[in-house]
C-alpha cells in the first residue's frame, strides 16, 4: 500500500472521491495525512470524519513561499508519504517542494490542459465558447499547470447550459479520473520518459 498526502484548500471533494475509493479497496494505496492552507477548508473535517490526521499549516505565520513549503515538507516527510496529491490546493508550490518529491506530486486541473491553465479554467473554457472542455490529471513540475499528463476526460458543453451545470459534470469526471490516477501510481504502471506519460503492464 502506498501512503499518500492530499493538499487541499477548499472543499475536499476530489478528497473524499479519493477516500471513498480507498475504502472500497478501489485503490492500492491510503490517504495517511491531510494538510490545508486554509484553517476553514472543509477538507480537513472530511479527513477528521474518516480518522486521517489533518493539519493546517498557517501561510501567514512564514515569511517566504519557500519558508512555508519547507515546513509542508517536514510533515509529509515524518507521515513518510510516497506520494503528494493536490486536490483544490491553492497555492503555488515553490521549487523547493517540486524537487523535493520529483514525479511524485499529482494535481488535478478542471480543463483539457493545455487549455485554460491557471485560475477559474471552468469558467475560462465556457466564456471562451469551446464545445468540449474537460479535466486533466498530471504531474507537478516547476511550470503552472504543465507537467506529464497522466489521464484526462473530456466533458461536451450543452449549448444554452450554465456554467454551473458545466462544473457539476466537470467534478463529477474529475471524482472518476483522480482515483484512477492515483491507482497507476501505486501500482507502479507510470512512466515518464519527457513530456509523456505511458501506462504500462509490469
Ligand atoms: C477542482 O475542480 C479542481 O480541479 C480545482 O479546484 C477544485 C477543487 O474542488 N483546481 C484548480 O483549479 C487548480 N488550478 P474540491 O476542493 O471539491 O476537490
Amino acid at each position: 500500500m502506498k501512503r499518500i498526502a492530499v493538499l487541499a484548500s477548499g472543499q475536499g471533494t476530489n478528497l473524499q472521491a479519493i477516500i471513498d475509493a480507498s475504502e472500497r479497496n478501489e485503490l492500492a494505496g491510503v490517504v495517511v495525512i491531510v494538510i490545508s492552507n486554509c484553517a476553514a477548508a472543509h477538507a480537513l473535517k472530511r479527513a477528521e470524519t474518516h480518522r486521517i490526521k489533518a493539519l493546517f499549516i498557517d501561510p501567514s505565520a512564514y515569511s517566504s513561499r519557500e519558508s512555508y513549503d519547507r515546513a509542508v515538507v517536514e510533515k509529509l516527510r515524518e507521515a513518510e508519504v510516497d506520494l503528494v496529491v493536490l486536490a483544490g490546493y491553492m497555492r503555488l508550490l515553490s521549487a523547493f517542494f517540486v524537487e523535493s518529491f520529483p514525479l511524485r506530486i499529482m494535481n488535478i486541473h478542471p480543463s483539457l490542459l493545455p487549455a485554460f491553465p491557471g485560475t477559474d479554467g471552468i469558467q475560462q473554457a465556457y466564456d471562451y465558447g469551446v464545445k468540449v472542455t474537460g479535466c486533466t490529471v498530471h504531474f507537478v513540475d516547476r511550470g503552472l499547470d504543465s507537467g506529464p499528463v497522466i489521464v484526462q476526460e473530456a466533458v461536451p458543453v450543452i449549448q444554452q447550459e450554465t456554467v454551473a451545470t458545466l462544473e457539476q459534470r466537470i467534478h463529477a469526471a474529475e471524482h472518476r479520473i483522480y482515483p484512477t490516477a492515483i491507482d497507476l501510481f501505486c501500482r507502479d504502471k507510470l512512466r515518464v520518459e519527457g513530456r509523456r506519460c505511458y501506462i504500462v503492464d509490469k
